[in-house]
């Protein structure tokens, strides 16, 4: 049942906001939204029901005087979204961890309430619990994410450099990112590789004219090793901008090798990803990943010999796992003690797949994910960045952790908006931010490899164009 607002434009939010009580269900009754104004006084208004069963629940708030109009238009949605949550909060018996925030990055949003100077920092917890019906605990989570964000430098001459793989060795069945196996774009993969050249040669040049500085370098994907070496040192020795931190997502260990590591190693590659997901190889197979814990274990000890700060994801709500499978991972994985750990929580393609029967064991998620939080921070690991996605099961978040100071700053700058993204590749977005004007404008590459190929020099063209 969809959600009808008098005010179309606080619909998407107020649904979203449904979506998250009702996780995949359908929402059993109707919920019709409106509100009427007298200057300053607003009354909210919300009519929940069915047939002739329809309750009427009424919150009025006063707005403050001599606000512009777009804060008063998010004050508006703020005061709606809280009437709704706690209505259905009362009707389903329920609590959401992030309480009426439906955006997908809540420390983004508790940084520009500071920045606006709506909220003093030593408040930001509390006021995110008093008006926005947070847990303490995510709040807490927030305030911590915010302490380990010092490396933010908001200047528009600094930008990261991105580029895009979007291939791997064969696809896992619950991964949520576009990306081709291998064998089905195989014959194209040294025109692909063409054709970032072209772009990053064509990007060079505006980042020379404009006096760019290229702070950060993160190559991603899918998995970037699934290239051979050739082809990572035909692609690496172009990128020579001489930066402290350059990550490659090697993530699929059977991808890694001696050769591509060394190649990395000697183009000024900093940091890599070898990711498990999870040390359960019964697991691994149901969810389609081909990868095992020896070829993991592996990969990291041959990581480990080169000096990279490695990272490692795991996935809280994978197909089948209880609590006490997870844990095991999380013990391994301590064992292991990467310098970054990144907890995912399960993100499905569709909304209907939660109640499914892939996600069994809904309520062990949750305690997933406090476990891993908490047990991360309790053996030094600190948590520096996280995100929300679309259908993440509990309405949960990835957390991004590090130790000794290793945080990523490509990974904080993508998710806080603080810094411009030179985006190339298929798949790949640009982001450029106006930090004066607190304005960010994004512009897509094509989607997938075939179109990115046939249409470079469009894409090359825009791209100058967003960047002069
Ligand atoms: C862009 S993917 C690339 C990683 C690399 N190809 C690998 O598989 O190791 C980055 C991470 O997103 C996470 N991820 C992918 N699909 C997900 C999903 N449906 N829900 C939650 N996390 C997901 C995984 O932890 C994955 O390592
Ligand atoms: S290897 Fe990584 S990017 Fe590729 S399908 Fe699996 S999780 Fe997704």
């Amino acid at each position: 049942m969809k959600i009808l607002c008098q005010n179309a434009e606080y619909e998407k939010d107020m649904q979203d906001l449904v979506n998250l009580f009702f996780e995949g269900e359908d929402c059993p009754f109707s919920i019709e939204h409106q509100s009427d104004r007298d200057g300053q006084n607003v009354l909210s208004v919300l009519l929940v029901g069915s047939g002739d069963d329809v309750k009427k629940f009424e919150k009025r708030f006063v707005l403050p005087k001599n606000i512009g109009g777009l804060i008063e238009k998010s004050l508006l949605k703020r005061h709606f979204k809280n009437h709704l949550y706690e209505v259905l909060s009362s009707i389903c018996k329920k609590s959401l961890p992030w309480g009426s925030l439906t955006g997908v990055r809540p420390t983004k949003f508790a940084r520009d309430l500071i920045e606006r100077g709506e909220v003093k920092p030593h408040l930001i917890g509390e006021t995110l619990v008093r008006d926005y019906h947070v847990s303490s605990d995510k709040a807490k989570l927030v305030v911590k994410i915010l302490q380990n964000q010092k490396c933010i430098i908001k200047n528009d001459n600094l930008v990261d450099l991105f580029l895009n793989i979007p291939i791997c060795p064969s696809r896992c069945n619950y991964c949520s990112f576009i990306s081709s196996e291998l064998k089905a774009v195989e014959g194209k993969v040294e025109e692909y590789i063409s054709c970032l050249l072209k772009e990053l040669e064509a990007v060079k040049k505006v980042i020379a004219e404009k006096a760019y500085i290229v702070r950060n370098i993160y190559i991603g994907g899918g998995t970037p090793t699934v290239l051979n070496s050739e082809q990572l040192e035909r692609l690496l020795s172009q990128i020579t901008y001489p930066v402290s931190e350059f990550t490659v997502e090697c993530g699929r260990a059977d991808t890694i090798t001696r050769e591509k590591l060394e190649v990395l190693k000697k183009h000024g590659v900093t940091r890599i990803s070898i990711n498990p997901q999870t040390f359960c190889e019964a697991t691994l197979k149901r969810i389609g990943r081909k990868t095992t814990n020896k070829e993991v274990l592996d990969a990291y000890m041959l990581a480990m010999e080169f000096d990279f700060v490695v990272n490692m994801d795991i996935i809280a709500g994978l197909s089948g796992e209880r609590l006490g499978i997870f844990k095991r991972t999380l013990s391994t994985l301590l064992e292991l003690y990467p310098q970054n750990i990144t907890v995912h929580t399960l993100s499905v393609k569709n909304a209907a797949q939660i109640r499914g029967e892939e996600i069994k064991f809904k309520n062990d998620i949750t305690k997933m994910v406090e476990f891993a939080e908490k047990t991360l921070m309790d053996n030094g690991y600190k948590p520096y960045y996280m995100y929300r996605q679309k259908n993440q099961v509990g309405g949960l978040e990835n957390v991004g952790f590090e130790r000794d100071d290793n945080v990523c700053i490509f990974n904080i700058d993508s998710m806080e908006d603080t810094s411009s993204v030179i985006a190339l590749g298929a798949g790949a977005i640009s982001k450029r931010v106006f930090n004066l004007e607190n304005r960010i404008e994004r512009q897509p590459n094509c989607k997938f490899i075939e179109d990115y190929i046939s249409r470079i020099d469009e894409m090359i063209e825009k791209k100058v164009q967003f960047f002069s």
